[in-house]
């Protein structure tokens, strides 16, 4: 046995040169729930079967808060990853601190220009070169309804609104949780957004949170839309508190609870516990968001390495994120859709066949819209302030003009 494993060692390693410069990659992200965990796992496989060693530097939080702190202190400290999931402008912020690595080479030779929509390829970009490679576009903007619990409370799946809070007191009286929710200030601001986009439109919502107006931002659309978050609160359990986004899916898929807005990253969550859309679930847009679209792309940011065979590994790393087959197995497991135009569709579900036709229509008619609750729309600071107050009104007793004035200052952070 002992003899055996030898073997094999050494039979790899006289066959690793042939890998061309095998080296080490590690990748930075926090993809540690069910579904999350298994869409990793793809790219790992597809890495170590190109000969290189994964070292997984996971850092668990949903929406990547803590990701974000150890990767400072790592990149700080002089010993950066080989990459690290990092979004929409945070990129630029990395980029003009000078660590990135340029990889318009991979690109170049991979054609990422035709392969992808500008809207993503724009982002992947720091002055006009490649620095990162885009693994999905998730959709923000949905509601997951259980079906069974809506029978059970003989309610509606609500498309505005007024139809939304009639939904919830039916299933309030039915004895079922109307909204599963996690009490964490990203998710806060993932709830947060789908209401505004719901109330407000795609253009107020661009107004505010894309080319931050302070006086929309303070205005009477976003008073509108805390006056709908604090009624969303009263249909929230008392254990919501820190609770983690994919604990609230369970609580959808086991019938605890009818609904809950999230990004598609909780499909994830359901197909991994066996759950057919349509059937078990279903994917809705949040109530008055029909049409409209909130993006967010994962997306893994290069940085400079020193030895050649890092270089290398990097540089395989970029070709098979943007790999037909990888674009396809890791999304068909983490919820979302390709980021690559050309992937085929034939094996995703409705959902996400519905997200791409979604984002190509809203695309159309400007109602395509960058999410800020995940990164994709301010610079970080004013993110950051502006997700403080959206939490804090979650959690206090706040009024909704106070909020709106404090969320208008917080839009002027940089
Ligand atoms: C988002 C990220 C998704 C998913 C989610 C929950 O910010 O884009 O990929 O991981 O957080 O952790």
């Amino acid at each position: 046995m002992e003899m055996k494993r030898l073997t094999v060692a050494v039979l790899a390693a006289t066959l690793l040169p042939a890998a061309a410069m095998a080296g080490d990659v590690e990748v930075l992200h926090w993809w540690t729930s069910g579904g999350e965990a298994k869409s990793a796992a793809e790219l790992k496989k597809m890495m170590t079967a190109k000969g290189h060693t994964w070292k997984d530097f996971a850092v668990a939080g949903g929406g990547g808060d803590n990701a974000m702190t150890a990767l400072k202190t790592r990149v700080v400290s002089g010993n950066p990853p080989t990459a690290a999931q990092i979004k929409g402008p945070a990129i630029q912020e990395w980029g003009a601190e000078g660590v990135l690595a340029d990889i318009d080479a991979v690109a170049k030779a991979g054609n990422w220009d035709k392969q992808l929509p500008a809207v993503v390829s724009n982002v992947m970009k720091y002055k006009g070169k490649y620095v990162a490679a885009p693994v999905n576009v998730h959709r923000v903007n949905w509601l997951w309804v259980n079906p069974e619990a809506f029978k059970k409370a003989g309610a509606t799946v609500p498309k505005t609104w007024p139809e939304f809070f009639v939904a919830a007191d039916k299933l309030q009286k039915a004895g079922i949780q109307p909204i599963a929710h996690g009490g964490q200030p990203w998710q806060d601001a993932t709830l947060f957004e789908s209401v505004a986009l719901g109330v407000g439109g795609a253009d107020y919502y661009n107004k505010a949170f894309v080319k931050l107006d302070k006086a929309t931002v303070g205005g009477a659309t976003t008073v509108k839309v805390f006056e709908t978050m604090a009624k969303l609160k009263t249909y929230i359990d008392k254990g919501a508190a820190g609770r983690d986004w994919n604990l609230a899916t369970a609580m959808v898929i086991n019938g605890k609870a009818g609904m809950q807005f999230m990004g598609d990253w909780a499909k994830g969550e359901f197909t991994a516990a066996g759950k057919v859309p349509g059937k078990d679930f279903l994917c809705v847009d949040a109530p008055g968001t029909q049409n409209a679209f909130t993006f967010n792309i994962d997306s893994m940011a290069m940085f400079q390495q020193k030895s050649p065979a890092a270089v290398k590994a990097q540089a395989d790393l970029a070709a098979t994120i943007m790999s037909p087959q990888f674009q396809e197995v890791f999304n068909l497991n983490k919820g979302s859709i390709p980021a690559r135009l050309d992937t085929p569709l034939a094996k995703f579900d409705v959902c996400a066949k519905k997200s791409n036709f979604d984002m190509n229509a809203a695309a159309k008619s400007s109602k395509l819209v960058p999410s800020f609750a995940h990164k994709m729309a301010m610079p970080s600071a004013t993110e950051g302030a502006m997700v403080d107050v959206i939490s804090q009104f979650m959690n206090s007793s706040m009024t909704p003009k106070q909020a709106a004035e404090r969320l208008a200052k917080a839009s002027a952070v940089r």
